[in-house]
């Protein structure tokens, strides 16, 4: 297929995006500081390569461990995720969040829990980066986290320089006791302190989306939370679902809507659920950190989490945050994800408690009429080729979908 023909099958609005990065990557960065305010929003410092052309993907130890890490348990988790095949699938930001940091120094340098990390930061980075991941921290914006450690209020430079001495890469910045602050500058000081501190690392913002980031947050975070924090059962999962997908046009290249960290592998939800909250991270372009015991995971858990046809979705270089096409009324829902080669993704969601029949014509998610190529990402199964002239009803693609389930495929046009 030419670049024409598969630019003709595009959304707008995926082609506004996908021009958007292209316009970003031939003009080059701009230089901080100089620009009109919105254009300095946009353009990465001239040091800066564009640290998420795609959701950045990981792991973090907050939903699975809370305040209860050390450097045996990184040092652990790093290994596994080497030889898990977590890392070769994408997952390179080994993320440790709260309660790493216990005080300040009289030189106003954070330290970190001597006891829990008695070799250092600097160490357990190297340690983590030799496995051929990438190293992350968490921080607050106000004066203590939220767990009541350390924040950065007062310390943005400080901090901006202390983590890329250590060799910081991704760094994780809260929102607790900073409510009466202006989010958007605070945010932005932070960015600039990483850029005046020269290592570039990614900033995951993490204010809930109570100051609207999706208005403000792309070129100062390359991630910005849109909800509150995500629990290990359905009901959190479909709000979240609901929450996030309100704010499609923010996402792209370079800056994504954040629904929280995978809940994947923690014990509450079933497999079919757990399959449906990564198949709609997928679907919605999230950033994919799972938040289980990576040293201990079932088959079950790999099959999701490794499921490559599935993180291809989320990955793809065109970056269109996907969204209902479909909304039955009654708990079923048909989402599309546009994607680079001219292919859609569909997910058929169920809400309902019982075995749903989900259909879809091919006019309703842009594809032309006639035949397509039908592959099942969970089954990892070919289908064949469906084809939909747009004549007959009965020729609208069906599936039948589980309770609180999925059925995720992906369609090609023409034979
Ligand atoms: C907030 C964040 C969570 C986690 C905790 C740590 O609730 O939203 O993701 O980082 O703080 O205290």
């Amino acid at each position: 297929m030419t670049t024409r023909a598969i630019l003709r099958k595009i959304p707008a609005v995926a082609l506004a995006a996908f021009i958007a990065a292209a316009v970003l990557a031939a003009c080059g960065p701009g230089k901080a500081g100089k620009e009109p305010a919105a254009a300095a929003q946009a353009a990465p410092a001239a040091h800066e390569p564009v640290l998420a052309p795609v959701p950045p993907m990981g792991f973090n130890t907050w939903n699975k461990f809370g305040c209860e890490v050390d450097e045996t348990l990184i040092r652990a988790t790093a290994d596994a995720m080497a030889e898990t095949g977590m890392l070769e699938a994408g997952y390179k930001y080994l993320v440790i969040d709260d309660c790493w940091q216990v005080a300040r120094g009289a030189d106003g340098r954070i330290v970190a829990d001597p006891k829990r990390f008695a070799g250092g930061m600097k160490a357990l980075a190297d340690y983590v980066h030799s496995k051929g991941l990438l190293f992350g921290l968490y921080t607050d914006l106000g004066t203590k986290t939220c767990q009541g450690r350390p924040g950065s209020f007062g310390y943005h430079d400080i901090d901006a320089a202390t983590y890329a001495e250590w060799g910081v890469d991704y760094i994780k910045v809260d929102w607790c006791n900073a409510d009466d602050l202006d989010a958007r500058k605070e945010y932005t000081s932070f960015r600039d302190a990483l850029r005046r501190a020269g290592r570039p690392i990614v900033l995951s913002i993490c204010e809930w989306g109570r100051n609207d980031p999706w208005s403000w947050a792309k070129g100062v975070g390359q991630l910005w939370r849109t909800t509150a924090d995500i629990g290990d059962n359905w009901e959190s999962v479909v709000w979240i679902i609901n929450a996030n997908s309100r704010h499609t046009a923010a996402a792209g290249p370079g800056g994504w809507n954040d629904p929280d960290m995978l809940e994947v592998g923690n014990g509450g939800m079933t497999f079919d659920e757990y399959k449906a909250h990564f198949s709609l991270w997928a679907m919605m372009a999230a950033p994919l950190m799972a938040g289980n015991d990576l040293r201990a995971m079932t088959a079950e858990t790999k099959a999701i989490l490794l499921n490559k046809e599935v993180i291809a979705v989320d990955q793809d270089p065109l970056g269109v945050q996907g969204s209902v096409v479909i909304e039955r009324g009654y708990g079923g829902q048909v989402w599309m994800k546009p994607l680079a080669d001219g292919s859609k993704a569909v997910a058929f969601l169920n809400l309902t408690n019982g075995e749903l029949a989900q259909y879809v014509r091919w006019s309703q998610i842009g594809l032309p009429p006639g035949p397509a190529k039908v592959r099942d990402l969970w089954a990892h199964e070919d289908k064949g080729i469906h084809t939909d002239t747009g004549a007959k009803y009965d020729e609208r693609l069906e599936v039948k979908v589980p309770a609180h389930g999925v059925v995720m495929v992906r369609i090609w046009p023409g034979q």
